[in-house]
């Protein structure tokens, strides 16, 4: 494999330092201000994706900046966004466990900033496809210019839509990805478009939401039900301290999973016995 090119149009991933990094658009002719000088893009266009460049003036500036090919991380933490995205560990979970993949048809809402459709987008290539909802013009303006700049026009479809109240004229799709204030409402409609075996995945940062979200799953019938909550932390690598560092992100959110399954009455035994929701105390050597 020979390294790949930067071409006119790709999005770049562009590194100053730890935290002066930018996701741009390089345009035959254009330049990117910073603080530390002006970078040409026609300086950057036919060159080696892992090249440095130097900013202008020269003499004056000359700051040494990395061009990197942006990573699906890249994309979600430093695209455009207007809501709360997903973060880039939350969106391999829902991956894995949601089996997306090559060729896979999933439902998405809301869309919002796009961050979580554009890597959704990515792995389904070539031949699958997203087709994504929301029920606010700015949203669906901001995924459909996010979505354009990762050149996912083909493969991602944003459309207004709203996923509890709407017939989304849909079938046996793969998946149906949820991240919405009140995914419980959308349980139903979003069982009918999964085909059957097909995963649901839900994102919610509280707790409450999970629970009803949980409940709507059980309601319609949808087993191997489970949440998950993952923490990250970076690590600061120095001489004799290395160690996690001090500052990080708490939380995010919960990712709830289910599957659908066609469910049938058991022939074999007339009555199922009730599995209880509480924990009974009778009996137990409780202090008063
Ligand atoms: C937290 S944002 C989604 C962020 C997105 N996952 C990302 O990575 O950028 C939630 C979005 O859900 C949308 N929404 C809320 N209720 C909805 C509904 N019933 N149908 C479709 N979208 C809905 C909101 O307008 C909002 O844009």
């Amino acid at each position: 494999m020979t390294s790949e090119k930067v071409k006119e149009n790709d999005l770049i991933f562009l590194i100053l330092d730890g935290k002066r990094r930018w996701l741009i658009q390089v345009k035959a002719g254009g330049s990117f201000h910073t603080h530390r000088g002006i970078i040409e893009f026609d300086e950057i266009i036919g060159k080696n994706y892992g090249t440095v460049i130097f900013s202008k003036p020269y003499e004056t500036q000359g700051y040494k900046f990395f061009v990197l090919k942006p990573m699906p991380s890249d994309y979600v933490l430093h695209m455009t966004r207007k809501t709360q995205i997903i973060y880039p560990e939350d969106a391999g979970f829902i991956l894995l466990y949601s089996g997306i993949g090559p060729g896979s048809v999933v439902i998405e809402a809301g869309c919002g900033s796009g961050a979580l459709t554009c890597i959704l987008g990515n792995y389904v290539r070539p031949s699958g496809h997203i087709f994504s909802f929301d029920i606010r013009e700015k949203s669906l303006k901001n995924a459909r210019k996010n979505v354009e700049r990762a050149k996912l026009e083909n493969i991602v479809s944003i459309e207004y839509g709203n996923i509890i109240t709407d017939n989304l004229n849909l079938k046996n799709v793969d998946s149906v990805v949820l991240d919405l204030a009140e995914p419980w409402k959308a349980i139903e409609k979003a069982m009918s478009y999964l085909k059957l075996s097909g995963a649901l995945v839900s994102f919610s940062p509280t707790i409450e939401q999970v629970k009803k979200t949980t409940f709507a799953m059980r309601d319609n019938n949808f087993v191997e039900i489970n949440t998950y909550e993952l923490i990250k932390r970076k690590i600061q690598v120095k001489e004799n301290a290395t160690r996690p560092e001090t500052r990080m992100v708490g939380h995010s959110g919960y990712i709830s999973v289910g599957r659908k399954i066609r469910n049938k009455k058991n022939p074999y035994r007339e009555r199922k016995p009730k599995k209880k929701e509480f924990i009974d105390f009778t009996g137990m050597p409780l202090r008063s």
